[in-house]
């Protein structure tokens, strides 16, 4: 993958830099800045070699039309408290407004065009349509930093496309998220083990395909888990059930046993009767889930039986929360698994999303994991072993 190094001298050049600063806002406030600071080493590096920054970002998925709500006007004023650097915010994608702002760009100093889904071009799925846009965005810079990891999945212009059009390389929390992924995915140390959780089995198929060929162990809690109990004739109750998966997963199963991969399911259920914080928790065996209740939790056994799973691997990937870890009631399994990887000193890598926010919230000291991803879908892909469009035009 080609790196910032091989760009050259970047002073008094417009650098193009497609970050991802798609962050969680509450009542217009940010409330995760996660993704914002993990830009921040590419960004101080074009800073201090006097290059002209202009970054592409997205926020939300406001479908081609210009939406106040989706404005990166609060991620503006976020980098700039974060950063040593003038920042602005043009006042369009690529028009007059983005033109102004990259014309009155000093060396070392910033402007963030407007969310780049505010134009329809940019995830088009007409080839013609999204490379007139990256055309465009060619227009205001001189070379491209791709350093969106959350967003290296997508085929779109401000990802692929414009990575065609300039001299083009990796930014530097691309080159640490490939790194760290692939170690955990290509050539893992073993025992290798992969945990993962989350609502829907459907959103997690081919990684468990892909991983039932690599993994040492398979740990696999959250609402996927009853579909997974319920294939092997289990009553779930009111849990979150995927009925028409139940075949897919029974082979799963199969799989897993002939290949010689441990598929660990939850031995016990945090269950409650409905889906509120204060509902009235209890523990039962998984094969005893009562009609009128929903598990929320992987029980205080299977939390054991995973963390001793963990304890004893040398490469852990995780992707998705064990239970409803939002509420205090029901995120004590997703907290012990937290606990297993930051004690371990196993290669540990968190995929983002839920999980990366999950470890945050309930207060885990972010060092203590070898490697947090920024990416959600980016991360599951690669540990569903795709290549991933954006990742792919920087190899050429
Ligand atoms: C994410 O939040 O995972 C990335 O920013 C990608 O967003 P998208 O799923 O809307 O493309």
């Amino acid at each position: 993958m080609r790196t910032i190094d091989t760009l050259g001298d970047l002073r008094g050049k417009r650098v193009l830099v497609r970050s991802d600063f798609n962050v969680p806002l509450k009542d217009g406030q940010i409330t995760d800045d996660g993704r914002i600071k993990a830009a921040l080493p590419t960004l101080t590096r074009l800073v201090e070699a006097g290059a002209k920054v202009v970054i592409m970002a997205h926020l939300g998925r406001p479908k081609g039309e210009v939406k106040p709500e989706f404005s990166l006007a609060p991620v503006v004023t976020r980098l700039g408290e974060l950063i040593d650097a003038p920042v602005t915010l043009a006042g369009d994608v690529v028009g007059e407004g983005a033109r102004a702002a990259v014309e009155a760009l000093s060396d070392g100093e910033i402007v963030l065009l407007e969310n780049v889904r505010f134009d329809k071009r940019e995830n088009s799925k007409d080839d013609a349509e999204r490379e007139e846009l990256a055309q465009a965005y060619a227009e205001l810079g001189d070379v491209f930093v791709s350093d969106g990891f959350g967003v290296v999945h997508r085929k779109q212009a401000s990802v692929y496309d414009i990575a065609k059009k300039l001299p083009s390389a990796a930014g530097e929390l691309v080159v640490k998220e490939i790194e760290s992924l692939r170690r955990a995915t290509d050539d893992p140390e073993r025992p290798y083990g992969v945990v993962l959780g989350g609502s829907k089995v459907s959103d997690k198929l081919g990684v468990i395909k892909n991983l039932l060929n690599k993994a040492d162990f398979l740990l696999i809690g959250g609402g996927m888990a009853y579909t997974f109990l319920a294939a092997q004739g289990y009553s779930v109750g009111k849990s979150l059930l995927e009925e028409d998966q139940i075949d897919t997963v029974k082979g799963y199963l199969e799989t897993a046993k002939e290949k010689g991969v441990e598929l660990l399911l939850p031995v016990d259920t945090v269950v409650a009767p409905e889906f509120k914080a204060d509902a009235p928790a209890t523990v039962v065996a998984s094969n005893e889930i009562p009609q009128d209740q929903m598990g929320l939790d992987i029980g205080p056994e299977t939390a054991k039986l995973f963390a001793e799973k963990i304890a004893d691997a040398k490469t852990v990937a995780w992707n998705g929360p064990m239970g409803v870890f939002e509420m205090e009631a029901f995120a004590k399994g997703t907290k012990a698994v937290a606990e297993a990887l930051s004690t371990s000193d196993c290669f540990s890598v968190i995929g983002g999303g839920d999980s990366a926010a999950a470890v945050r919230q309930l207060g885990f000291d972010e060092s203590t994991f070898s490697h947090i991803s920024t990416g959600g879908g980016a991360s599951l892909e690669l540990l569903e072993g795709k290549e991933l469009p954006g990742i792919a035009v920087l190899e050429d």
